[in-house]
C-alpha cells in the first residue's frame, strides 16, 4: 500500500450527510425486505385469488401481476418509497463530492503521477459514449457515468463508489459494493477450470473497477484490462487502484468496438452491465467478446436472471427497475433466448454456460467448492447478492 492519498476512501462526509446515509441505508433495507415481504402477502392472500377468480388461470406473466398489483396501495407505497430511496442515495453523497471535489481530482493526478501499482490509463476524447448512456440518467444517478464538471473530472467515480455503498449499506455481510461478483466469479473460475491459467482478462463496463479489481487477487500473474466509456469513473477507478496497490489496466472504450486484437483474452467478463443495454446493442458485443477470446478462452457474464428462469411473481419485482429506475432495457434483456444469443454470438451450444455462482464472501467454504467443482449443488435458489447468475461460454 502506497502513502498517496485514496480515493476511495477520501471523502469526509458531515455529520448531518453521515445520518443521511445511515437512514437512506436502513431504510431501503426496510423497503425491500419487511414491504416487500407485506406486498407478497398481499399478492398471495388477496391479488392473485382474485385474479384466479375472474380469469380462471394464475397471471401468465410479470405484466399480467403487475396490471393486478398496480392500483394495490402497498405496492404504491413500495414503488414509491423504492423511487425515492434511489434518489436519496445519490442526494446523501452528492452533496460531499461537490464540496471536496477539487481534493478528489488532485488525489487521482497524484496516484496517477506516482503510479505505484504500474497500472495504466488509456482515455480517449473521442470515444463514441452510447445512447444507452448519454439519453438518460441510468439508476438516476445524476449525471450518469461520462458527464465531467472540470478538468480531470473523477466526480462521477466518487458518486458511484460512495454511493454504491450507501445502496448496499443496510445489507451486512450478504451484500457488499466491493467487489463481491467479481470475487465469486473468478473464484468460481480457478477451482472449476484449475488448468486455466489467464494470461488476459477482461472486464466490460467497469465503472469504477469495484468489481475488476478482484481478477488481479485471485489471478496475480494476469494482466487485467476494464474498458468503459465514462472517463471520470476510469480516472477515478485507476487513482483507487493504483493506491490500494492493485496494478489494473484500464481503457475508455466501447465495448461494441473494443479494437482488442483477435483470440486475446482467456477469460472476459462483466457485472451488472449487459440489462443497461439495448437488446441490438448485446448482440454486437457478445460477437466481439467471441472474436476477442482466445480457443479455449472462458467468458461468463453476471447479470439478473432471465425471465424464464424465475417464477412470474418475482420477474415482476425484478422488472420494477426497468419501468421506474431509468433502465429501460431491462425486460427485454432478461426475456432473451440466452443459448440462442449465444450461439449467435459464435460460440457453439454445447459450450454455452448458464451458471448460478454462490457468493464467494458468505457461502461456506466447502459448498462454494463443492458446486464450482461439480460436485454439490447449490443451497439457495436465488436471490441477488446470494447468489450470482452468469451467462456466457468457452470458445
Ligand atoms: C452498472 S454499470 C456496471 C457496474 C460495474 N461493472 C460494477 O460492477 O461496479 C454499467 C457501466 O457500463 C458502461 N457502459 C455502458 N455502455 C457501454 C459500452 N457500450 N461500452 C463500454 N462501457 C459501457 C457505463 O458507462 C457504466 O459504467
Amino acid at each position: 500500500m502506497s502513502n498517496i492519498r485514496n480515493v476511495g476512501d477520501l471523502l469526509d462526509h458531515a455529520h448531518d450527510e453521515r445520518s443521511r446515509q445511515s437512514f437512506v441505508s436502513a431504510f431501503r433495507k426496510r423497503i425491500l425486505m419487511d414491504v416487500a415481504t407485506d406486498m407478497k402477502t398481499v399478492y398471495d392472500k388477496k391479488v392473485e385469488p382474485k385474479f384466479v377468480k375472474k380469469h380462471g388461470r394464475k397471471p401468465k406473466d410479470a405484466l399480467e401481476v403487475r396490471a393486478a398489483m398496480r392500483r394495490e396501495p402497498v405496492f404504491e407505497g413500495w414503488s414509491s418509497m423504492r423511487y425515492n430511496a434511489q434518489i436519496m442515495t445519490w442526494w446523501s453523497v452528492q452533496p460531499a463530492v461537490e464540496r471536496q471535489l477539487n481534493e478528489l481530482i488532485q488525489a487521482a493526478r497524484d496516484a496517477r503521477d506516482a503510479n505505484p501499482a504500474g497500472g495504466t490509463l488509456e482515455l480517449d476524447p473521442n470515444v463514441v459514449i452510447p445512447r444507452e448512456v448519454t439519453d438518460l440518467d441510468v439508476h438516476h444517478m445524476p449525471g450518469c457515468f461520462h458527464t465531467e464538471y472540470a478538468a480531470d473530472d473523477v466526480a462521477q467515480g466518487a458518486v458511484y463508489h460512495y454511493g454504491t455503498q450507501v445502496f448496499y449499506g443496510g445489507f451486512g455481510k450478504d451484500v457488499k459494493p466491493k467487489g463481491d461478483v467479481a470475487m465469486s466469479i473468478a473464484n468460481y473460475l480457478k477451482l472449476a477450470y484449475p488448468d486455466l491459467k489467464p494470461q488476459r482478462i477482461l472486464d466490460l463496463g467497469c465503472t469504477a473497477g469495484a468489481n475488476t479489481f478482484p481478477y488481479k487477487q485471485v489471478y496475480p500473474d494476469a494482466e487485467v484490462h476494464g474498458i468503459d466509456v465514462g472517463a471520470p469513473v476510469l480516472r477515478f477507478g485507476h487513482a483507487w487502484a493504483e493506491a490500494e496497490g492493485i496494478q489494473m489496466h484500464y481503457h475508455q472504450r466501447n465495448a461494441e468496438t473494443p479494437g482488442f486484437p483477435d483470440n486475446h483474452f482467456d477469460i472476459i467478463t462483466s457485472s451488472f452491465f449487459f440489462h443497461e443495454l439495448a437488446v441490438p446493442t448485446t448482440k454486437r458485443v457478445l460477437k466481439e467478446c467471441y472474436r476477442m477470446l482466445k480457443p479455449g478462452g472462458i467468458m461468463l457474464h453476471m447479470e439478473l436472471p432471465p425471465t424464464e428462469a424465475t417464477d412470474t411473481y418475482y420477474n415482476f419485482v425484478l422488472d420494477w427497475d426497468g419501468f421506474y429506475n431509468n433502465e429501460p432495457h431491462y425486460q427485454k434483456f432478461r426475456n432473451l433466448d440466452f443459448t440462442k444469443t449465444l450461439v449467435g454470438a459464435g460460440f457453439a451450444e454445447d459450450k454455452t454456460e448458464m451458471i448460478r455462482i454462490p457468493n464467494y464472501g458468505s457461502t461456506p467454504r466447502e459448498e462454494f467448492t463443492a458446486v464450482a467443482r461439480g460436485e454439490g449443488t447449490l443451497k439457495r435458489e436465488h436471490g441477488l447478492g446470494r447468489v450470482w447468475f452468469t451467462f456466457g461460454g468457452r470458445k
